[in-house]
């Protein structure tokens, strides 16, 4: 498996970390690079790399076909072979947007992944899934392409926008929603606690990504409140964020099994309560309808069965195939107030 580096400082050793001379192709967007590409630019011609930059406009619309076909022709026009690096330096979008293209540039160059988002430290930078959204879904097209390295650096949390490290916050809530009781009693101490919640949410994805690398099972679980939530982002036209849609679609879910019997009275009551701690939102903003019919364009529809997971307890979460009818009638329970 890929490593993972994840160390406070670890960002300043970066050039250092990445082995042998080598051409390097930086991807970034707008927002990280007047943070973090002079620093890494010099580090790394330091270091004795040959080091190219390209930075992106912010945001999830650059996550896309465009933005791919960019990449490709920056990486040949900059000569990139197969025994270079394309280097991710940025938040989810960043990372799944260059690891697609690293994926494909000459059927596969190496990648590593910098995460410069809380996000992406603990979910999108660690597992290997990389992609673009299409017009018609987020992430419609995409391959699982591991990251030789994934370096951690919380230090470089310090300049995100706070809505963005919110945002974060709804991934590790997920986590300790499928997997970790003990990581949800931490949840109120993220600040002080930050570092071993970061290093609990990738322990608990590289444990699950080890048994399931390709979604065909496990992996799903780390689904949790995401089909819901990426219908939502795409009803919102983006307006909503990834963890916004997640935290709402992580509610929805959690009061759907509260009310069809799976989990006991009060735990839905609790993670909703954690995520208003967290000030994640928890109100659904569109009808059951509206989001059953942009769920159906979600990937992990499988004809006319969907699997949605479900919450049985807090740090307990499980597969639960249906037909799409079904998954109507469950939307449907965790969207009524
Ligand atoms: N973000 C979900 C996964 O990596 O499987």
């Amino acid at each position: 498996m890929s490593e993972v580096i994840i160390q406070v400082g670890a960002f300043a050793r970066a050039a250092q970390l990445m082995g042998r001379p080598r051409r390097v192709a930086v991807i970034t967007d707008d927002n990280v690079a007047a943070h973090y590409l002079g620093p890494m630019m010099r580090a790394l011609k330091g270091a004795g790399h040959e080091a190219v930059s390209l930075s992106l406009a912010p945001g999830e619309n650059s996550k896309s076909l465009d933005s791919y076909g960019r990449i490709l022709g920056f990486l040949a026009d900059s000569g990139l072979t197969r025994t270079d690096t394309v280097l991710a330096l940025g938040g989810g979008m960043v990372g799944d947007v260059a690891g697609f293209a690293a994926a494909t540039y000459q059927r596969g160059v190496d990648l590593v992944q910098v995460p410069t988002s809380l996000l992406a430290c603990v979910d999108s930078s660690v597992g290997g899934k990389t992609a673009i959204d299409l017009p018609q879904g987020k992430n419609l097209a995409g391959a699982f392409w591991p990251a030789r390295l994934t370096l951690i650096d919380p230090l470089l949390l310090r300049t995100l926008p706070y809505d963005h490290y919110r945002d974060g916050l709804a991934e590790v809530v997920k986590y300790a929603a499928i997997r970790d009781r003990a990581l949800f009693d931490l949840l109120p101490y993220e600040e002080v606690e930050e570092e071993g919640i970061i290093r609990c949410c990738v322990d608990i994805k590289r444990a699950i990504v080890a048994r399931d690398a390709h979604d065909h099972g496990e992996r799903q679980l780390l689904n949790f409140g995401h089909t819901v939530g990426h219908a939502l982002e795409r009803l919102s036209g983006y307006e909503l964020s990834h963890g916004q849609g997640v935290a709402v679609g992580m509610a929805v879910m959690a009061r759907a099994s509260e009310r069809l019997g799976l989990c006991a009275p009060g735990e839905a009551g609790l993670l909703i309560g954690m995520m208003h701690t967290l000030s994640l939102p928890t109100d659904c903003p569109y009808g059951p309808r509206e989001i059953f019919d942009a769920m159906q364009a979600d990937k992990k529809r499988g004809g006319q069965h969907i699997t949605l997971v479900m919450m049985h307890a807090l740090g307990d979460c499980r597969l639960h195939p249906m037909p799409m009818q079904e998954a109507l009638a469950v939307v449907e329970a965790g969207c009524a107030p």
